[in-house]
């Protein structure tokens, strides 16, 4: 085999790593808009429960496989129990359907990127901005196909030199970037009748609804049950304490998800004139609203273009860790080299990002079970394939291979301090939960409620 396997060097490299994969869009765009939505505080206390168990439960499941079986998603499943074999495939399968459309996401970020750096907020302002621009057919094209080559040749450097480095350097600078403008956005006139907004608990909306809602995006926010945590595992130094590790990552995630959340919250609150509708607008609200409440603020266009920087760098390495779980199951499976894996990707990646692009402009009156391309794709993934395979990951763990698998992963590094509430999540709650979840989604991708 051409390909030594290599890992990350430190385990504060893995921290910022898997931080990379976990901050993304959920966090900066989805985390804020759904918190405005359900109660402000109601919906923070019920995300935060939900992080220190279920998702922490999760994760370290996978990150523990990923290290025990010391291999990519694609094989980890089927070196504890050769009948499972087939849910490596499954959790390999969600990146390979995932990385193009979100490289298509990735393409309008690199716009909005572009247009902010060139100062140009008041022409991002327009209503017709977002949909005129990405009904075009060329330059969304060109924009998706940058993102998607720069992911590209991020992930062909290696693990270490590619994707550790890429972290090391973004995640910090996020954090930097994010605190300095929620300070400035904080500090305006008028902002903190929104600060109080997003913080008040409504307790009218402490239903079942903001419940799935939170655990929906939990789990996407956590990037979990698409084999990424099973791969960056398989990374992360033997000696590595893992609970610390994954404690972190959870740390990381949720800490940026609140500070969107207290910088977008308020800032649209000014805005709006205390109009929390405003912010109920769900995914029109970072590519049509913001760069209005931008070209309203003073030092708006050097908001915009530092917001869209950071938007951009976490959105890149969400990008990188799906690549990264791609090419590492088929370097494993095809026994190919890093960089011809990668070409594969690409090649593969771009072409299937075609339809997702274009079902905005040219091929916009085909649609798939009602779905634009790339809906029907994000549907297919998030609501169906990923409670699916987590469901079966928690099957396998607790009833199958037994949770010894995990416990003794864990403890070969350190100490297991939330073991009974790990084995009570694995066995009981979360298989419980997941189907919970995969009802709703799929409820409410089908139109039948609204989230
Ligand atoms: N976890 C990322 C977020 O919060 C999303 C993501 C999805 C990352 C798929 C990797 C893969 O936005």
């Amino acid at each position: 085999m051409s390909n030594e396997r290599s890992g990350f060097s430190s385990r504060l490299g893995f921290v910022l790593a898997t931080a990379g994969s976990a901050v993304g869009l959920g966090n900066l765009w989805r985390f804020p808009y759904l918190a405005a939505k359900y109660g402000g505080g109601s919906f923070l206390l019920i995300y935060l429960i939900l992080t220190v168990t279920f998702g922490f439960a999760l994760m370290i499941t996978e990150v523990s496989i990923g290290r025990g079986a010391g291999t990519s998603a694609l094989h980890a499943f089927g070196h504890f129990h050769k009948k499972f074999k087939f849910l490596g495939y499954l959790c390999s399968l969600i990146p390979f359907i995932i990385f193009p459309y979100y490289c298509v996401i990735g393409g309008w970020i690199t716009k909005y990127l572009l247009t902010s750096l060139q100062g140009n907020t008041h022409a991002a302002a327009s209503d017709t901005f977002f949909t005129g621009f990405i009904g075009k057919t060329s330059e969304p094209m060109i924009c998706l196909l940058f993102f998607m080559l720069l992911t590209t040749i991020i992930v062909a450097l290696g693990v270490k030199e590619g994707v550790e480095r890429v972290s090391t350097f973004m995640m910090p600078a996020l954090i930097i970037l994010l605190i300095g403008i929620s300070v400035f956005c904080i500090t305006r006139p008028g902002a903190m009748a929104g600060v109080a907004y997003y913080l008040k608990p409504d307790i009218k909306h402490l239903s079942p609804t903001t419940f799935l809602a939170a655990l929906g995006q939990l789990f996407f926010s956590m990037s979990l049950a698409m084999g990424i945590m099973v791969t960056y595992g398989s990374y992360l130094p033997k000696k590595a304490d893992l609970e610390k590790s994954v404690t972190q990552v959870e740390i990381f995630d949720t800490g940026v998800a609140f500070l969107a959340g207290l910088l977008i919250v308020p800032t649209v609150f000014v805005f709006s004139n205390g109009d929390a509708s405003m912010l109920a607008k769900g995914p029109s609200l970072m590519f049509v609203m913001l760069p209005k409440v931008f070209d309203s603020m003073a030092f708006g266009s050097i908001i915009a273009a530092v917001f869209f920087i950071l938007v951009f760098f976490a959105a890149l390495t969400s990008a990188i860790s799906i690549l990264e779980t791609l090419v590492a199951g088929l370097t494993e499976g095809l026994h190919i080299k890093r960089t011809t894996a990668c070409i594969i990707m690409f090649v593969l990646a771009a072409l299937l990002a075609i339809p997702s692009s274009f079902g905005f402009g040219i091929w916009s009156h085909i649609t798939i079970i009602g779905f634009s391309f790339l809906d029907f794709f994000d549907f297919l993934s998030n609501s169906i394939l990923m409670p699916v395979a987590a469901f079966l990951i928690c099957i396998f763990v607790a009833y199958v291979v037994k949770p010894d698998v995990v416990i003794n992963e864990v403890e070969s590094s350190g100490k297991f301090k939330r073991k009974s509430l790990f084995l009570v999540m694995i066995k009981y709650l979360a298989p419980i939960c997941i189907i919970a979840i995969l009802i709703f989604s799929i409820m409410e991708g089908m139109g039948m409620i609204t989230v």
